[in-house]
């Protein structure tokens, strides 16, 4: 059954915002019924937070830090009741491109990057390449929008995301489910000042819940052996250990609440003040900023409010891993442009395309176009250069020294006189 999201009170925008909201930031943005919602939902449970106990599952524990986990995870009560919007075939490019609009403003206002990446990755990564049959394989199909595979364990707290994109999928029904969870996922990326992820659209929808993949594909956080488990995982999808490196450096965005996963701190200093619902432990001090900090913190281990997950500390100490980890943790450049690759083949593992080629959306320029140097407009007449073009003259002027408001900087008599000189040493050669 597909998650109905449009019906109770408890799932309205209003309330799936707010959960994703922080008391302060949701009284300047939701109107009063809002608000209320918002305070209803922002309440942790005591009871949830109740089983923790501690782990030391990897060598490094000692260094992790408080590392908890809960003994059996709570799925959120929410309403399934039907369909939440109408079936559709394939993605459009001009929805698609508007849909991208719209999930650049749902980040300015409810701080969600981090679980649209989340939703996004945990759609994707159920892929099987060993199963060619589509969509028995798994992967990037929209799957993960029925109550069947919300629930399990892995995907915890998810609901949550999908309830954020439900108005933009409802506004849009020219946009698949499995294009908006990637859409949503890639744009947070780059709004958070990650790369530019490479990203092609027109995956087509699952139609039911009997097409989910079956629980258990996603990796656990703290395996037995986790640098084993990990290619376990990722192999399967066809990802290599640099991808697997480069792509758990996503965690450089958001946090692991105890409520949902059982890992992390029910808050820290960084995590307290929200944005977005306060609490969980984040790997980073700048937890919505995507840069390479997640691997220069795990590197420093010396702040006891980061969290550093098992797999998360394999990465420094598997030897394949490490090479990586290491290049990452210096080269944030390295990084990026890694991350993007896998990001874009991640977003694509399992998906049917239609058309198969899939669908580029154009942003537009990201910044406006170099103006083409024309010489006739410039030979004649007298007319106002534009900015460009100046920026480009006095960028030529300063190279060698000078700038366009000031001649020069040039001796012109001793100019003249290596002329004069060197007329005469020609004179004096050629003239006999
Ligand atoms: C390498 C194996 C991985 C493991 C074991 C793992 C595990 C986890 C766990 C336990 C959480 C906390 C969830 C919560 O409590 O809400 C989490 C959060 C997150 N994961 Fe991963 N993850 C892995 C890989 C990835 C990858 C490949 C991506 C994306 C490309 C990713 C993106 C995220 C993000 C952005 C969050 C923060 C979500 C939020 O703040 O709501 N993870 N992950």
């Amino acid at each position: 059954m597909e998650l109905s999201l449009a019906h109770s009170a408890q799932s309205s925008p209003a309330a799936a915002m707010a959960s994703s909201l922080s008391g302060a930031t949701s009284a300047r943005l939701l109107p009063a019924a809002s608000r209320a919602a918002a305070r209803v939902s922002l309440s942790p449970s005591p009871s949830s937070l109740k089983c923790l106990r501690s782990i030391s599952s990897s060598p490094l524990t000692s260094h992790l830090f408080l590392q908890q986990r809960r003994r059996s995870i709570q799925v959120p009560s929410v309403s399934y009741s039907g369909i939440a919007s109408p079936k559709c075939a394939v993605s459009t490019p001009e929805q698609l491109k508007s849909a991208k609009e719209d999930i650049k403003d749902l980040l300015k206002t409810t701080f969600c990057h981090p679980i649209l990446v989340r939703l996004g990755w945990h759609d994707a990564g159920t892929y099987n390449k060993n199963i060619e049959e589509w969509p028995k394989r798994g992967g990037a199909n929209g799957s993960l929008r029925f109550e069947i595979e919300l629930k399990h364990a892995a995907n915890a707290g998810l609901v949550n995301a999908l309830k954020l994109l439900q108005p933009i999928k409802d506004r849009y029904s020219g946009v698949t489910y499995a294009d908006l969870f990637q859409l949503a996922s890639a744009t947070a990326v780059e709004e958070s000042g990650g790369p530019k992820i490479p990203m092609k659209y027109g995956r087509v929808d699952v139609s039911g819940p009997e097409e989910c993949p079956e629980e258990g594909r996603l990796p656990d956080a703290g395996p037995p052996s986790p640098a084993n488990h990990l290619r376990d995982v990722f192999y399967r999808m066809g990802l290599n250990d640099q991808e697997i490196v480069a792509l758990s450096g996503a965690h450089t965005l958001g946090r692991s609440r105890p409520e949902r996963s059982g890992w992390g701190k029910p808050e820290t200093k960084y995590t307290k003040d929200g944005p977005g619902a306060p609490g969980g432990q984040s790997w980073t001090v700048q937890w919505l900023k995507f840069d390479n900090f997640y691997f220069k913190d795990i590197k420093a281990k010396r702040d006891e409010d980061l969290l550093v997950l098992p797999t998360d500390a394999v990465l420094f100490e598997d030897p394949s891993f490490k090479v990586y980890a290491e290049k990452y943790a210096v080269d944030q450049e390295a990084f990026f442009k890694d991350y993007a690759e896998a990001h874009a083949k991640l977003s694509n593992l399992g998906a049917k395309f239609d058309p198969p080629e899939g669908i580029v959306i154009d942003d537009g320029p990201a910044r406006p176009a170099p103006e083409k140097f024309e010489a006739a407009k410039y030979s004649s007449g007298k007319r106002e250069l534009s900015d460009a073009m100046k920026q480009k003259i006095r960028a030529e002027y300063e190279t060698i020294g000078g700038s366009p408001d000031k001649p020069l900087k040039s001796n012109y008599f001793l100019n003249i006189m290596i002329v004069i000189a060197a007329l005469a040493v020609l004179t004096s050669l050629f003239g006999n």
